[in-house]
């Protein structure tokens, strides 16, 4: 979702189009930049990638103050007009703004006669910056964030007194200073590239930032300090032969073992013994494929846990009723850290006094610093926006947490924690077996890619393996796909079943196989092609087979062929994996 970058410096252009590249994995369908020359800004802006971007600027000259953007389309169509950054009436001001101006069409009412070059409602800020402007541009960039209502990180380039402001409310605002200059961005790990020491921005402040360094104001222009940290540097997304997606999914057999080590180097669980005890609840809460981690470690934890572990959809947490108090466990699930509606319902969580973990990929994101304690599922960075290895990842340190959760209760004995653990330092070895079969998966793809539907369905903890296997599908190939519980088929669903459908049937429960043998056979004699992954084999199945692990652990090495089998369908469609059609590797909006 949308990226912005600012920088005061040598070779601002330069670096502004560099740090797009870096802010390109996040999804976007336009791009722009603006340079302040002597006395004016110039704006270049395109619709398309950053090489459309690029080569439309050409050989412009450089400059030392600039701003750039990677927008992923709210309002307004996808378009140059509609791209950022955005000019003020009289060119004092350019602005880029990464979020939702939630009372724009107000705003705009007030500005009665204004001319608007786009239909976003980024471009009201650059119309109240000139507005409010009276000699003291600082004194504009405040007045003009004391109007706006929702979420924004704002970058603005002040052609009067030549300096960087930014105006930030609930999206992501990294500030950055190194030897070479200051910087503003949206994201740590691309500011990390240039700045040594970096501040996140908290909500309702203004920043000012100049040759002489980082200034941070209330919107009653109060000045606040704000603490600035040594960040991680990233490393250089290194340009992989093929997709990152499938690089992403090779990786999982040694980021398992990471995500294990870490658990326990980071402390584990780290709830005393009698809050453990006390809880009367734990959530389990986020997005996409992090919720469907939420809903697999659920399932699994079911199975040991005397109290309720309810795994919740974060945008629906938000504004739903559910009880939070000081019994209460929540765990958000993210592998970015930015997504607005898990960091909102952490919001919620806060406020009502229940206890907020994170389960995330990234140290210092928005959702560390809403929780109380973070575990980092070291997955390493994830650049195709279909979620992967962060998936398997979450499920381990949540199988670890809700473990713990389960000994400190008094419901997991000994013996049974050493069988799992004894299970995960077997689980890698289970997963290289599966990659080993890819070439076996990618012949199945090419038998299933003219579906015109293909449908995942599960028992119990497989349920949730199908949910994210049907995900995954549907987000890089496009094929129509959903998720069923194999029993609720025949109460509706059974009538779309006929032979141009595919049903993907995930059953690795020894008690449940018969009942899945009976799914099978449902919809094999409609006439659908049907793909078994399990360790058993079926009637009327073609099998992906998948190693015996511990009943516990299953969901971790199922998701493998799933994820697959959804990349080299979509590859076969000549989709492009990385970057799927209409979406985001980090959803900042709610
Ligand atoms: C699916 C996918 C999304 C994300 C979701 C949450 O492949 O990537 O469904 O899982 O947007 O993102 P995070 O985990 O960053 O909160």
């Amino acid at each position: 979702m949308c990226g912005i970058f600012g920088m005061i410096g040598d070779g601002a252009v330069g670096n502004t189009l560099r740090a797009l590249g870096y802010l390109e994995y996040r999804g976007y369908d336009s791009a722009g930049i603006a340079a302040l020359r002597k006395d004016r800004i110039d704006v270049y802006k395109t619709a398309g990638r950053i090489a459309a971007l690029k080569k439309f600027i050409g050989d412009v000259p450089e400059t030392d103050i600039a701003i750039g953007h990677t927008r992923w389309a709210t309002h307004g169509e996808v378009c140059a007009a509609n791209a950022h950054p955005f000019l003020s009436p009289q060119g004092r001001f350019a602005i880029v703004h990464n979020g939702i101006i939630e009372n724009y069409r107000d705003l705009r009412r007030e500005l009665n006669g204004a001319l608007f070059t786009s239909d976003t409602d980024s471009e009201i800020v650059a119309h109240l910056l000139e507005k409010e402007y009276r000699g003291n541009a600082l004194e504009a960039v405040l007045a003009t964030a004391r109007k706006l209502r929702g979420s924004f990180a704002i970058a603005i380039v002040s052609v009067s007194d030549r300096v960087l402001y930014a105006i930030k409310n609930k999206s992501p605002l990294i500030v950055g200073m190194s030897e070479e200059g200051a910087y503003l961005c949206s994201d740590i790990r691309c500011a990390s590239h240039w700045a040594s020491s970096v501040a996140v921005t908290p909500d309702d402040t203004v920043v000012e930032l100049s040759d002489n360094g980082a200034r941070f104001f209330r919107l009653d222009g109060t000045p606040i300090e704000v603490a600035f940290f040594a960040p991680d540097k990233a490393e250089e997304a290194e340009r992989v032969d093929g997709d990152f997606m499938l690089k992403e999914i090779t990786e999982i057999p040694s980021k398992l073992r990471l995500a294990e080590q870490g658990y326990f180097s980071s402390g584990g669980l780290g709830l005393t013994r009698d809050i453990a005890r006390r809880l009367s609840r734990v959530y389990l809460i986020g997005c996409g494929t992090a919720y469907h981690s939420g809903l697999e470690a659920a399932a699994v934890a079911r199975q040991w846990l005397d109290i309720d572990v309810l795994p919740v959809i974060a945008s629906e947490f938000i504004y739903d009723n559910y009880t939070v108090d000081g019994d209460t466990l929540a765990i958000f699930i993210s592998q970015s850290g930015e997504t607005a509606d898990t960091v909102r319902a952490c919001e919620r969580v806060r406020r009502s006094g229940g206890i907020a973990y994170a389960v995330t990929n990234t140290d210092s994101s928005s959702l560390t610093f809403a929780c109380q304690r973070t575990l980092n599922i070291r997955a390493g960075a994830e650049y195709a926006v279909a979620s992967t290895k962060a998936y398997n990842c979450q499920l381990v340190t949540l199988t670890l947490m809700l473990l713990d959760l389960g000994r400190m209760r008094g419901t997991v004995s000994d013996a049974t924690y050493d069988e799992v653990l004894r299970g995960l330092e077997e689980l890698p070895r289970a997963v290289e077996k599966i990659l080993e079969d890819g070439y076996g998966i990618a012949q199945l793809a090419e038998q299933l890619k003219n579906s015109t539907a293909i449908f995942y369905i599960g028992r119990t903890a497989d349920y949730p393996t199908a949910c994210e296997g049907s995900l995954k599908l549907k987000e890089i190939s496009y094929i129509h796909s959903e998720a069923y519980p194999a029993g609720e088929l025949k109460h509706g669903t059974l009538a779309l079943i006929d032979n141009t459908v595919a049903v993907v049937a995930i059953a690795t429960s020894r008690e449940l196989r018969d009942k899945m043998a009976s799914s099978v056979t449902e919809v094999a004699t409609r006439g659908a092609k049907v793909i078994a992954v399990s360790p058993y084999t079926f009637e009327n199945a073609v099998r992906l087979a998948i190693p015996e692990t511990h009943p516990y652990l299953y969901g971790i090495a199922a998701a493998v062929p799933l994820q697959l089998l959804a990349y080299y369908i979509a590859k076969r469609l000549g989709r492009d994996v990385d970057k799927p059609r209409n979406l985001a590797k980090s959803v900042t909006v709610e």
